[in-house]
Formats: structure tokens, sequence, C-alpha cells
């Protein structure tokens, strides 16, 4: 058969020029593929006379193993120097030291309202905000705080200069979040079901106290809640913030002017050894205020107090986060301690979740 080593000599030298997988693969379609030249050549044989075959035949089928070889030999050179360019490119130094952790730390402060938010979330409850400097309206008045009751000394409450010539009570820095009720319910009205979060400002400085601190407000209205439901909810609450089955909460009667009848609440805890421990124990610590809201304040806020009812508690932040983490002096919070922060902030990407989970 005339040709072949032609043919071989061609195909060898395009072999050995193919530069990648797909390069070899077009060699050998063009060669060996159905409608290679090497295969049409194979088909020829049929045509041939017997003698001829002979020849043909072996010679043909030589040249195709030849090909198939060097076809095979070049795919593995290419691949094994892939695979070598993949190694160098990828090569990473395991005994290197591991990199430093993320500077930054997020505050508990903002972790247990985050913490905070996704427990009420899960409970169906939005997030409202208000304004950290008040008027003298909404922190007091709307909330049937009188200007002659004992509460505006009571709060040690921080003013605003008044600019001269006004004609109005000054501005105060808000003395809790109780206000974000008021503004709330004006603006999106009733059945309502929100936590408002945020700095609160009272004249005041110990281990217990800062000037700054935060609450986050609780707010319910509908047409048939309860007390019962505040039970529930603020026990449900604490279940999954301090992540303990047997929470036992006790409510004490008590006085806020925006409520009517109002409790204060207090958890059951122990102070063993020093070492806090929620839920057993045989004392008592005082977590929040609540009440259910009292119908001249839904009256303020535009709301009909004989069609709805509602409870509302304000809550400390810092006090539940010193509990929660065992951080024992409230002052240290704001101090703004690199050590501190390290010792008792929280993973940048650590997100609270109802799913994800809530503690570290
Ligand atoms: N505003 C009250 C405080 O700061 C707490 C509170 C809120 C009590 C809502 C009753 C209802 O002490």
């Amino acid at each position: 058969m005339d040709g072949l080593d032609a043919l071989k000599t061609r195909y060898l030298a395009e072999i050995a020029d193919a530069s990648d997988e797909a390069a070899i693969e077009a060699v050998r379609l063009a060669a060996l593929g159905k409608k290679g030249e090497v295969s049409l050549k194979m088909r020829e044989l049929g045509k041939m006379s017997p003698e001829e075959r002979q020849f043909a035949g072996p010679a043909l089928n030589a040249l195709k193993a030849e090909l198939g070889d060097a076809l095979s030999a070049r795919k593995q050179v290419l691949g094994d120097a892939a695979l070598e360019a993949r190694l160098a490119s990828e090569w990473l130094d395991v005994t290197l030291s591991p990199r430093p952790r993320a500077q930054g730390t997020i505050h508990p402060i903002s972790q247990v309202t985050e913490e905070v938010i996704a427990i009420f979330a899960d409970l169906g409850y939005s997030v409202a905000e208000g304004p950290q400097i008040e008027t003298d309206y909404y922190n007091f008045d709307a909330l049937n705080i009188a200007s002659h009751h004992p509460a505006r000394q009571e709060m040690d409450t921080f003013y605003m200069s008044l600019p001269k010539g006004a004609n109005r009570p000054p501005h105060v820095l808000r003395t809790h979040t109780s206000p974000v009720q008021i503004r709330h319910m004006e603006k999106h009205g009733v059945p309502c079901r929100v936590i408002a979060p945020g700095r609160v400002y009272r004249a005041d400085y110990d281990q217990t106290h800062t000037p700054m601190f935060h609450q986050y407000e609780g707010l319910a209205i509908d047409k048939d809640i309860s007390m019962a439901n505040l039970k529930w909810t603020l026990e449900e609450f604490c279940r999954a913030f301090f992540n303990i089955d047997n929470i036992e909460l006790r409510f004490r009667a008590s006085h806020f002017p925006f409520t009517e009848p109002s409790a204060e609440v207090d958890i059951r805890c122990s102070w063993d050894g020093g070492q806090l421990k929620i839920g057993e124990g045989d004392d008592w610590m005082e977590i929040l205020g609540s009440g259910m809201v009292h119908p001249k304040v839904l009256s303020a806020a535009g709301v009909d107090p004989k069609e709805y009812q509602g409870f509302a508690f304000g809550m400390g932040i810092d006090r539940i986060a010193m509990l929660k983490y065992g951080i024992p002096d409230l002052r240290a919070f704001f101090d703004s301690d690199l050590r501190w922060l390290r010792h008792y902030g929280f993973a940048a990407l650590d997100k609270p979740t109802i799913h994800g989970g809530i503690a570290r």
C-alpha cells in the first residue's frame, strides 16, 4: 500500500507538536477516528486481492498501533506537565504558623442585642427604634408621668440645654426605651408586636450603674392580650436566652405610671462560691419591669383602650449580658479596654440565630 510511510511521518510529527489534550484529540480523530485517514485506508482492504491484503493488512495494523502508542505517550507527557504546573501553583507550606486571629471582636452588648432580636423574631416580633434625644412629651407625659411625678426625679434625667427664648420644656436624653412604645403605635397603629433595643441615659455611676446603658422595650398590643401572655413570653425568652430549661421567674407587684397592673420580674439564681448560676439556688435577681399598658398610654398613642390592650416590659441588656456571660463589673463594658474586649468579645462571623445557635 502506498503512502503509509508518509502518513506515519506526518502524524508522528503532528502528535509531537500537539501542545494540549484538545490538540491530541484532533490528531487522533484525523488519523484513527471513524473517518480518519488510517481508518479509511483500512476500509480499502476489502477491495484488495488476497495477495495485496496479505501485505497491506499487517502494515496498516502496525501503523495504527504505532500512532495509538504515540498518542497515548504524548497524552501522558502533557498530563504530567499539567499536573506539575498545578502542583506548583497550589503549593502550600503547611509548616507556616497560622494566620493571626482577626483583630476586632463583637462587643457583648452588640452580641446580646442580636441574640435578643433573634429570639423575639422567632416569636413574631419586629424591631422598632426611636431617638436618643427625646422630647419631654414622649419620655414622660405620653407615658402618664406628669410633671410633678416623682419618677422624673427618680430617673436622674439628663436635660439638654434650652436655646435662649425657647418656649418649651428642654429635650432629654431618654431615660428608658418606653417612649418608643408611643412612637411606634402613633406611626404604625395596632395590633403590634415589637421590641425596641437601644441606649438610655441616667445620671448614675457605680459598679452596677453607668450614665449610659442599654435596654430593650417589648410591646404587644391586640384585642385579648393578657398578663398570662406576658408571663409565657418572658419565660420563653429566658429559656432561649440563657439556654436553660428550668428557668424560674418571680413576678413581684410593683408600680410604673405607664402600666397597670405592674410587675417587676426576678430570675432564680445562685451565687455559690462566687459563681453565678441561673435557674437554681435561693437568690433572685431583678431583670426587668413590666405590666399591662396603661389605658392613658394607649390613648396618648391614638389607640382606643376600650378595644385594645396588651403588655409592655423593659429589660436591661447590660444586666442580662452580665448574667449570661459572667461579666462582673458593668463599667468595664464602656472602658474600651482591648484585653477585656478580646476576652469577652465575640467572633465577627459568629452571628446568633435561632437555627445556628444563640450561646457561644
Ligand atoms: N421603663 C421602665 C424602666 O426603665 C421599664 C418598664 C417598661 C416597665 C415597660 C414597665 C413597662 O424602668
